[in-house]
């Protein structure tokens, strides 16, 4: 595999899964193979859980690891082209990209979408110039429009804890006090729409995501029309993705939190989330604290994803 971005990169979804529960049956069976390989994690956003659980993937294949905070002690990067370059920035991300990739083997990139402009949101401006200007294969720790680490982990957890060969699935928007990509519904999607899952996506009018990402997808404007029968709830937030109401903020009603009135109209759903999660916004207490929540082992599941791609990119060295 040369590079990791979306659910076409990693091919077959069985043999991927295949390996996740070989690698998840004995982390370190591959620890020979990224002996004198260095990992390069670039982040322009906060992490917890990519941040360690990716770490920890490149310690069980015996990779070395750097990690940069771009807006932690590292000079500020002008990321446009042609622009006049007299004032914060010192550095442009055109030469500290390829000055990188000189460092490493393999480099992993976090950077979210700015909410300035569509366009340039949903061109993946940021993590393209990595992987043409770097040199080295490019995997994404979650970028404008895609979270793929997240949605293989999640794919693996679905499989875990599914109990008929076709689940039913539903990611429910959910409300939050600021507004958030779409990166990881998005992705979501596109991995569920991969599957043979009934895969069905709710949220209020107006938060219709992109349609490349909702494929084919049944949208549901009535929660608790969607939840009735479902094996797993997804929840998240994401801001408004159409026309000029892009990255704004709809509705915060918290009607759409996930709470036991909805969930008892499933069947006995488990509830998903990626984390980090707003309680009491996105879902209540209680159901983040009951016997059906597997958001741990699902965070859990993110060593496993990023282990497999990992190997995969090592593998695909030259
Ligand atoms: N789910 C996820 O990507 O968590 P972090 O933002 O903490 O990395």
């Amino acid at each position: 595999m040369k590079k990791f971005t979306c659910v076409q990169d990693i091919g077959n979804l069985k043999s991927a899964l295949a390996e996740a529960f070989e690698i998840k049956n004995d982390r370190f069976k591959y620890v020979e193979m990224g002996r004198n390989k260095t990992l390069m994690m670039i982040f322009f956003n906060s992490s917890l859980r990519t941040r360690l659980s990716t770490h920890k993937a490149a310690m069980n294949l015996g990779m070395n690891v750097m990690v940069l905070d771009i807006n932690q002690g590292a000079w500020k990067l002008e990321t446009e082209r042609g622009v006049i370059m007299d004032g914060d920035k010192p550095e442009h991300i055109l030469e500290a990209i390829p000055v990188m990739g000189c460092y490493c083997d393999i480099i992993g990139v976090r950077s979210f979408a700015r909410f300035e402009d569509r366009e340039y949101d949903y061109q993946e401006v940021i993590i393209n110039q990595f992987i043409q200007y770097s040199g080295r294969p490019v995997f994404s720790m979650e970028a404008a429009t895609r979270h793929p680490l997240q949605s293989f982990a999640d794919l693996i957890t679905i499989e875990e804890y599914k109990k008929k060969p076709r689940p039913k699935v539903v990611l429910s928007w959910a409300p939050h006090p600021r507004p958030l990509p779409q990166a990881v519904p998005n992705s979501f999607a596109e991995w569920m729409n991969a599957t043979d899952y009934e895969f069905v996506i709710t949220h209020p009018e107006g938060y219709e995501l992109a349609p490349e990402f909702v494929g084919n997808a049944r949208v549901e404007y009535d929660q608790m029309k969607a939840f009735e029968g479902a094996d797993f709830i997804y929840a998240k937030n994401w801001a408004a993705y159409s026309g000029d109401t892009y990255g704004q903020i709809l509705s915060k009603d918290r009607d759409w939190t996930v709470s036991d009135r909805q969930m008892a109209v499933t069947n006995q759903a488990y509830f998903m989330h990626c984390l980090p999660v707003r309680r009491n916004m996105i879902v209540t207490d209680e159901v983040i604290e009951s016997q059906q929540s597997i958001v741990i082992p699902e965070a859990a599941n993110r060593e496993i994803s990023a282990t497999v791609v990992l190997k995969r990119l090592l593998e695909g060295l030259e």
